[in-house]
């Protein structure tokens, strides 16, 4: 639910692949999905997948950081509960 809320729209509803603007994020690890949706940053040394500037920090969602990277995790190993497939 926060993923689709939050994220889905410039993302995907299916985070591995691309979304509007965004790129696939399936997998992402939790210091980097706490980065970029906390502080619109990156890990150390990590390189970004695009070179843009678009996302915008939601510092509110700071209490699902934990159930997102659990979701996005999911996605990647294909694990979804509510997952159609
Ligand atoms: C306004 C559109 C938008 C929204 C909303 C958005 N993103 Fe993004 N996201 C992007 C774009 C575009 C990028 C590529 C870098 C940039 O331009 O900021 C990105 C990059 C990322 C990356 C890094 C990908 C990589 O490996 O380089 C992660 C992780 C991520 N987003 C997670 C999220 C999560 C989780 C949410 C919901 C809480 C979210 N994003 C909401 C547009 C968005």
């Amino acid at each position: 639910m926060v993923y689709l809320v939050n994220c889905a729209s410039c993302h995907n509803a299916d985070p591995r692949l691309p979304g509007s603007v965004g790129p696939p994020i399936a997998g992402s690890p939790r210091a980097l999905v706490e980065a970029r949706v906390l502080h619109r940053s990156y890990p150390p040394a990590y390189v970004p997948k695009r070179s843009t500037h678009l996302m915008r920090p939601m510092p509110w969602l700071a209490p699902q950081i934990g159930n997102l990277t659990a979701y996005l995790q999911a996605a990647a190993t294909g694990d979804t509960a509510d997952d159609p497939r």
